[in-house]
């Protein structure tokens, strides 16, 4: 049975919520000098930058925006969502700089609340708009033997940007955290 790649984008959405919402109630811990251990924002970081943005925002960018873009009235759309990824890129490196300095009450760990906040901000209304704009035009315009297609070349580079089984370590993750964080 062929998945429609539109359904593993919303899929991997679900999971980068998920993790939103974690870094939600860990940026508001980190400024009520709540002590947090330093591996968990460690494991955050290398899931927002390997899962949200080299797999996830790759599949969008290398694949499925370029097979969208071919309708120019896409184009402004688009544009958009690309200047959100660059916009998360920038918070994830704000996070990254401050990890090695990172301990309660430090100037770092505010830092890295502060960057968590923007982030989780921004990717909410980036979800939202690809959920309720993107994903409806491409369900409507792209056709089924494309769609097969670009699933094929979603599976290509997950296994070329994150290798097997790192998928189910994240996952794995995401469910330790929230075990943590969301009770
Ligand atoms: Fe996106
Ligand atoms: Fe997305």
């Amino acid at each position: 049975m062929n998945i429609n790649p539109i359904d593993d984008l919303v899929n991997e959405h679900k999971g980068i919520i998920t993790m939103l919402h974690i870094m939600q109630k860990i940026s508001s811990k980190i400024q009520k000098r709540d002590n947090i251990e330093k591996d968990h924002i460690h494991k955050i970081i290398e899931f927002l930058s390997n899962f949200a943005d080299k797999c996830h925002h790759g599949k969008e960018e290398d694949i499925l925006f370029p097979e969208m873009a071919k309708n120019p009235e896409n184009t402004i759309l688009i544009n958009e969502l690309l200047g959100e990824h660059r916009a998360g890129r920038d918070y994830i490196r704000g996070m990254k700089n401050s990890l090695d300095d990172f301990s309660t009450g430090s100037p770092a760990a505010y830092h890295i609340a502060a960057n968590m906040q923007g982030y989780t901000a921004l990717l909410i209304n980036h979800i939202q708009k690809e959920t309720k704009e993107l994903f409806v035009i491409a369900e409507k315009e792209i056709p089924e033997n494309t769609k097969n297609l670009i699933e094929e070349k979603f599976e290509e580079l997950e296994r070329n940007v994150i290798g097997e089984g790192k998928h189910e370590e994240y996952h794995g993750w995401l469910k330790m955290l929230a075990g943590i964080y969301m009770v």
